[in-house]
């Protein structure tokens, strides 16, 4: 089992220097600007209440309410379309000897999703309370703007200015936040739960044990009890009760080892260990890879674009760019105990200071803004990522987002988490270092350095090719003909129940 008391605590204070290089939120602004958050709050409110209205009264007009519009929605060739499978579709519009309206079903080859209406204290009460999730900062900010934070108002120097709106602080563990918003507008959610083919449950798991999981004396029973009365409240549900809840699934945007307490005394809630858990699908930011149960999503970045053609001339930008240094990495630089692996990375990156940058968020700069990271990401042809205190960052995806190609040195950083949204050749997009050759000496540099510029830029392109599969787009319906990392997280859940026709088989 892994170290688990290794976890990180989000926006601790960093008490030991080992804290310093935690899963903390590059993007995270963490002053609490209340005035500002109500008014978004309310915001939030009346524009969801007005889409709650035009569902309801026309659940089959594919309408959008996105600011900005999609101008030109028409894919670039850069763009994948969502993965439509149409064999599929003409069974679905033959069900119980009626034809369902083509219009609602042609879009949802593998069946919709209902949204269960959870009491609020599982979700919406828990974000009301955002000065008290953890004890040591508001997390009204990180919450704001439907999980994406405040507006990256700082970046404008550094993006072009058309899109300077797409840029947000975003949370790293603001995931259920988002994919609840999202899940609401979804094209294939149904309000009829005997049509649905899958069942979220839009708990906040994660934000729900927050604070008891960095509370010093926090219980037992404290660090289960949400999780535990979620169970309770969903196992009484005709819908799980007839499936024994294969077909459903929730969010959680923690890391999968801060629910899998088996002893009293260790670290975490003991969620996913619960009888009634084993067969709901966890989507997660980073998961146990042996567990059929657990998927692994892209953490959220700060890029939110609201229309395909904002997120191409994201991609235009970040593919012409000028980059001035070979690698580069973002990390603490106090602090590391002595045989830290991230320790060697920094050394080396120090004494080559003509190709390799390094980003020192050992004091305030990662935690008040993308700044300085991101123009570090996009002045670099490559970008270390080794594992940090679990196996994944957040790193990984504002690394690649800025068209930068990911260095690795564990298979399970990224190989073995996030299948469904990178390309299924790790050598296309990436470089892998053992990291017993990084200890025995081997330079990062010269091994780089070896890779031809033309290898260099084909790997390039397809980090840009991959962009819209790991960002969270800010239009309530996703982009158009597009899937970013929502839709293909909640088609690829659709199109496992789909496949398991009638339930998990287990052994
Ligand atoms: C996306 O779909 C359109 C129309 O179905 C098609 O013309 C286009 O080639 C597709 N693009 C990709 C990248 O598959
Ligand atoms: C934990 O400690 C705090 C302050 O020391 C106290 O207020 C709280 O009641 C304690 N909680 C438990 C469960 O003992
Ligand atoms: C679940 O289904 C069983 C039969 O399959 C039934 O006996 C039981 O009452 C059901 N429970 C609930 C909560 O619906
Ligand atoms: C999980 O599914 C299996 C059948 O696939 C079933 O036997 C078992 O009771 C289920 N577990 C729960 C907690 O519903
Ligand atoms: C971030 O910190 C720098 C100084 O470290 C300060 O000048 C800047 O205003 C801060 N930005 C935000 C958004 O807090
Ligand atoms: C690293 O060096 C040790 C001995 O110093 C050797 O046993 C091991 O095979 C080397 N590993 C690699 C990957 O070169």
């Amino acid at each position: 089992m892994l170290p688990i008391s290794d976890t990180p605590p989000p926006h601790s204070k960093p008490k030991t220097p080992e804290i310093l290089d935690r899963k903390h939120s590059y993007f995270t602004a963490v002053k609490p600007y209340l005035s500002f958050h109500h008014r978004r709050t309310w915001f939030f409110l009346a524009v969801l209440l007005l889409q709650l209205l035009l569902l309801l009264s026309a659940p089959s007009l594919p309408f959008s309410l996105s600011a900005a519009g999609s101008s030109s929605p028409r894919p670039s060739p850069a763009l994948h379309n969502l993965s439509f499978d149409n064999s599929a579709t003409g069974e679905q519009n033959f069900r119980d000897g009626l034809f369902i309206n083509e219009a609602i079903n042609e879009n949802c080859p593998y069946g919709k999703v209902y949204v269960y209406n959870l009491p609020p204290l599982f979700n919406t009460e828990i974000v009301k309370n955002c000065h008290n999730i953890n004890p040591w900062s508001s997390r009204c900010d990180a919450l704001s703007n439907s999980g994406f934070g405040k507006s990256a108002d700082g970046i404008s120097g550094i993006v072009p200015e058309k899109i300077a709106g797409a840029w947000f602080w975003t949370d790293q563990f603001s995931l259920e936040v988002i994919y609840h918003n999202r899940i609401l507008n979804y094209r294939c959610r149904t309000l009829e739960p005997e049509s649905a083919t899958a069942f979220y449950i839009p708990f906040y798991t994660g934000l729900a044990v927050e604070r008891f999981l960095f509370t010093k004396n926090s219980t037992t029973e404290e660090r289960d009890r949400h999780c535990t009365m979620m169970l309770n409240w969903v196992s009484d549900q005709p819908f799980f009760n007839k499936s024994h809840g294969w077909d459903h699934f929730i969010t959680v945007g923690r890391i999968s080892w801060d629910f899998r307490r088996s002893k009293d005394e260790d670290w975490g809630s003991s969620c996913i260990y619960m009888p009634k858990m084993r067969n709901i699908t966890r989507l997660l930011i980073e998961k146990n890879p042996w567990d059929y149960f657990d998927v692994a999503v892209p953490y959220p970045t700060g890029f939110h674009p609201s229309s395909v053609s904002d997120l191409k001339i994201w991609q235009d930008f970040v593919g012409n760019r000028q980059r001035s240094t070979l690698f580069c990495f973002a990390g603490a630089t106090r602090g590391f105990i002595k045989n830290d692996f991230r320790g060697i990375l920094l050394n080396q990156c120090y004494s080559e200071p003509g190709s390799c940058r390094v980003v020192d968020c050992g004091g305030s700069k990662c935690a008040n803004g993308t700044s300085a990271i991101l123009e570090t990401f996009l002045d670099s042809d490559f970008c270390l990522q080794p594992r940090g205190d679990s196996f994944t960052r957040r790193s990984i995806f504002d690394c690649m987002v800025a068209g930068s190609v990911p260095v690795f040195f564990w298979h399970r950083t990224a190989y073995l988490q996030y299948e469904w949204f990178l390309p299924g050749e790790p050598e296309s997009y990436s470089v892998f270092i053992d990291r017993n050759e990084v200890k025995n000496g081997t330079s990062i540099k010269s091994v780089l350095e070896k890779i031809s510029k033309e290898k260099v830029k084909r790997m390039r392109e397809k980090v840009i090719e991959y962009i819209p599969k790991i960002i969270y787009s800010n239009s309530i319906h996703g982009l158009e003909g597009i899937g970013d990392a929502f839709d293909v997280a909640v088609e690829g859940f659709l199109r496992r129940v789909k496949e398991q026709e009638g339930g998990y088989k287990w052994k």
